[in-house]
């Protein structure tokens, strides 16, 4: 897409409710990292002139000093993270392209994806993986050479690759979403572990199935989980491969009531994770192949009814962008409730332990001065006195002097007539 569409699409979108949070957090906790700093200079200060403050208290603001940095640095990784699941091919790669607008994720007949990927922005337009457990950035000149070095790689299926796209390159990507990709959730044993270890910290969940089929026990079986290990967690249905639909346009209608009707009662009955309204407005039917075609022709400046597989396309393209939409108002909300709301309460905690340390601080200040003070007014006290001492001496010594003149006057006067 060209950058001005894609700055427009990006104001509009629901994320920039994270998005805007993110920086109005991010600059609260600024100004409350310049305050730690200039508390702890003045504190430090006060130790040194005066030893107002003892070690332990400079040693507890240096860990407010530590504390605040940590937060920032957490909140600057902070993001919004949903994961994908459903059985082997049903097209959960393909949902993430359509919705990357570009084939990154390998995808493909049979089993493809054979680790956790997890797709998120990089900066300065690099493009690179990076495996668990390392630092190191393997480079990455193009898709093709992604997707080989995901096939060639042999790793446990629980273990994730990082893969680093250019922010620019998808309005998603920039505005902090981060999507993870699993193996079908059919070839593994280990799904304990992949719930402990990639999703208890994602906002949104989505289950893409088999429009063609219907929703498997182990789909099942895998939410049942998930949505015990979280309280109510946020899962969209994505009926996938609606296209195939189009070969049988008689019995459409039935095929959908049914698999909606279905998907409903999974949310509402079965996960208990949300009501009949909420979960209507999760369920989809759409074809992430088509989307992704479609999209990849809007790119290039062509209609993106050039990317269509079937009658009908316009529809499916519409409940796409819907499902889009719905996704970003939700995972937005969730994580500026989940992520922030946690920090913001440990920013109140920290302020007001500083403030209560500061309050004692000046309480112990208040009490040194007035201290001074009566030490002060005391001497000069005796100052006062001393001067009116020497006053009172300086006058007696003046009379004295006076009367012994006066005497001598009055004697030598005597002298003189006798
Ligand atoms: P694994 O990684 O193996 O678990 O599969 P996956 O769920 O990631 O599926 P993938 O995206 O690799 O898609 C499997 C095959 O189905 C690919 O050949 C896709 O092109 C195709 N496919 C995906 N979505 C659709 C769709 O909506 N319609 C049609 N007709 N084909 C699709
Ligand atoms: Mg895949």
């Amino acid at each position: 897409l060209p950058e001005s569409r894609l700055y427009q699409s990006n104001d509009k979108s629901p994320l920039q409710i994270f998005v805007r949070a993110k920086k109005k957090i991010n600059d609260i906790y600024g100004e409350i990292e310049e305050y730690v700093h200039e508390t702890t200079t003045f504190i430090n200060a006060l130790h040194a002139e005066a030893e107002i403050v003892d070690k332990a208290e400079r040693e507890l603001f240096e860990s407010y000093v530590h504390k605040v940095a940590g937060i920032r640095e957490v909140l600057q990784r902070d993001h919004m993270k949903v994961a994908f699941f459903g059985r082997t091919s049903n097209g959960k790669s393909s949902v993430i392209n359509a919705m990357l607008r570009e084939k990154i994720l390998p995808s493909g007949i049979g089993h493809t994806t054979n680790c956790f990927c997890q797709v998120e922005g990089s900066n300065g337009g690099e493009a690179y993986l990076m495996k668990e457990g390392s630092d190191e950035k393997l480079n990455v000149v193009n898709i093709k050479q992604l997707a080989n070095a995901l096939c060639q790689e042999k790793l446990c299926e629980s273990s994730l690759v990082r893969i680093f796209w250019p922010r620019e390159r998808c309005s998603l990507l920039r505005d902090d979403v981060v999507f993870v990709d699993s193996p079908g959730v059919d070839v593994s044993a280990n799904l304990d572990d992949w719930i402990d270890n990639h999703c208890l910290n994602a906002d949104v969940f989505v289950l893409v199935l088999n429009a063609e089929s219907t929703m498997t026990r182990a789909e099942k079986q895998f939410f049942h989980t998930v949505s015990q290990k979280l309280s109510k967690p946020n899962i969209f249905i994505l009926n996938n491969r609606w296209d195939a639909s189009a070969n049988e346009p008689e019995c459409q209608e039935s095929v959908k009531s049914q698999h909606t009707e279905r998907c409903i009662d999974f949310l509402t009955k079965e996960l208990k994770v949300s009501n009949e309204k909420e979960a209507a407005e999760r369920v989809f039917f759409v074809s992430a192949r088509e989307t992704l075609q479609a999209r990849i022709e809007e790119a290039k400046g062509n209609p993106p009814h050039m990317g269509a597989i079937a009658e009908g396309f316009q529809i499916r393209y519409f409940e796409f962008q819907d499902f889009e939409r719905k996704f970003e108002e939700c995972i937005s909300q969730s994580a500026v409730k989940t992520k922030f709301q946690q920090h913001s309460s440990r920013g109140k905690s920290v302020s007001g332990d500083m403030k209560k340390m500061l309050d004692d601080i000046y309480e112990r200040i208040t009490i040194f001065r007035n201290l001074k003070q009566d030490q002060k007014n005391l001497l000069t006290e005796r100052i006062q006195g001393t001067e009116t001492q020497m006053m009172q001496v300086t006058r007696e010594m003046k009379m004295k002097i006076h009367n012994m003149v006066e005497e001598v006057e009055e004697k030598v006067s005597k002298a003189l007539n006798e």
